[in-house]
């Protein structure tokens, strides 16, 4: 993602000088391990790149992109557990490679080194910073707690999913995007804009997740291929799958998400086909531009110059062509 890159390299050069190997090893080793996987440093370089474009000191932000990353690191490892995922960047998960009780005590301390980093800002950006990290993480887990009551639940509208997605996925995103505007000390009305931006971006990259849940390149997308599909996920896909189908079909497809066959590939196909048959590919990629199209809404009313402004909207793009 060109428009990141340099925010990215900063970021992980910061992350190399901070890990270290605490004892118990028992309990850092499997943080360090999830940390240094890669991933695509999404939310702290928009922590950078913002506090950058309102004219902040870029350096101050270096905390922040720690409790943002970690506590993203954190979500996933507990995530992992809840969505029974063996792999993650092409690795296996946290509770694979070790067990499910070390996944959910070093998700733990990650979730506490993700507040610590706050220490190091002074009162008044402390008060802030900590006030939406703490809204945004309680959100988080009512997303995910929706998430997982959804894949029990017969009637889910697609406003009920999108709410869901707000939640689990787009407010850190948002909140990414705050911090670095609060760092840099921009105006609350910059700071409610680019909020918004975020999240309406947060909401069409959860999109792209479903998507690429289904139809991403087993070689490069690093977790597994139909996993929303063999947990009965109430995704973007199927809701929209069961809304325009055949009465058939729309029958087929309830049964299959409601069953968990041993065989998972035999289910995988037979939901992909059904999927393919409703082109509910090219729906959802509607769905994704209509919610980028609301974020870059938000940024008429921004204060920033075209030039900065332009900085977003290519992100923006970009972000929507991920492959992984
Ligand atoms: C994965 O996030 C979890 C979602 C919210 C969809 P990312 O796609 O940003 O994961 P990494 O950090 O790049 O691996
Ligand atoms: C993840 O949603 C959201 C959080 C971790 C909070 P998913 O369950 O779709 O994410 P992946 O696909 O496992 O990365
Ligand atoms: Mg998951
Ligand atoms: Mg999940
Ligand atoms: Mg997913």
């Amino acid at each position: 993602m060109e428009s990141i890159t340099k925010y990215t390299e900063v970021f992980n050069a910061y992350l190399t000088r901070k890990c270290n190997n605490q004892a118990p090893s028992s309990l850092f080793e499997p943080v360090n391990y999830i940390l240094n996987l890669g991933g695509k440093r999404i939310r702290p370089a928009l922590v950078l790149m913002t506090t950058d474009l309102f004219e902040g000191n870029v350096e101050t932000a270096y905390s922040a992109t720690m409790a943002v990353e970690v506590f993203h690191n954190f979500s996933l490892v507990h995530d992992d557990i809840m969505d029974d995922a063996p792999l993650r960047r092409q690795r296996p998960t946290v509770h694979e490679k070790w067990d499910v009780n070390t996944a959910i005590l070093s998700g733990d301390a990650m979730l506490i080194w993700a507040y610590q980093c706050f220490e190091d800002y002074d009162q008044h950006s402390f008060y802030a910073l900590v006030k939406l990290f703490s809204k945004t993480a309680q959100e988080v887990c009512s997303g995910q707690q929706y998430d997982m009551d959804f894949e029990n639940l017969q009637e889910v509208s697609i406003e009920n999913y999108l709410e869901m997605i707000r939640l689990k996925t787009a407010v850190l995103v948002a909140c990414a995007f705050k911090m670095g505007a609060i760092i840099a000390g921009t105006n609350i009305e910059n700071q409610d804009y680019i909020y918004n931006f975020g999240l309406n971006l947060g909401i069409a990259f959860q999109i792209q997740d479903d998507l690429l849940d289904v139809y991403g390149d087993p070689k490069t997308f690093g977790k597994q291929i139909g996993g929303d599909i063999i947990a009965n996920k109430k995704t973007f896909l199927y809701l929209k799958a069961l809304e325009i189908s055949s009465e058939d079909d729309h029958n087929q497809l309830k049964h299959l998400f409601s069953i968990s066959p041993k065989n998972t590939k035999a289910k995988i196909e037979t939901v992909k086909q059904i999927y393919d048959q409703y082109d509910v590919k090219s729906l959802s990629n509607q769905q994704i531009e209509k919610h980028k199209h609301k974020a870059l809404k938000s940024l008429d009313q921004l204060i920033l110059s075209e030039n900065k402004k332009q900085k977003l909207i290519n992100f923006a793009q970009e972000l929507m062509q991920r492959e992984v």
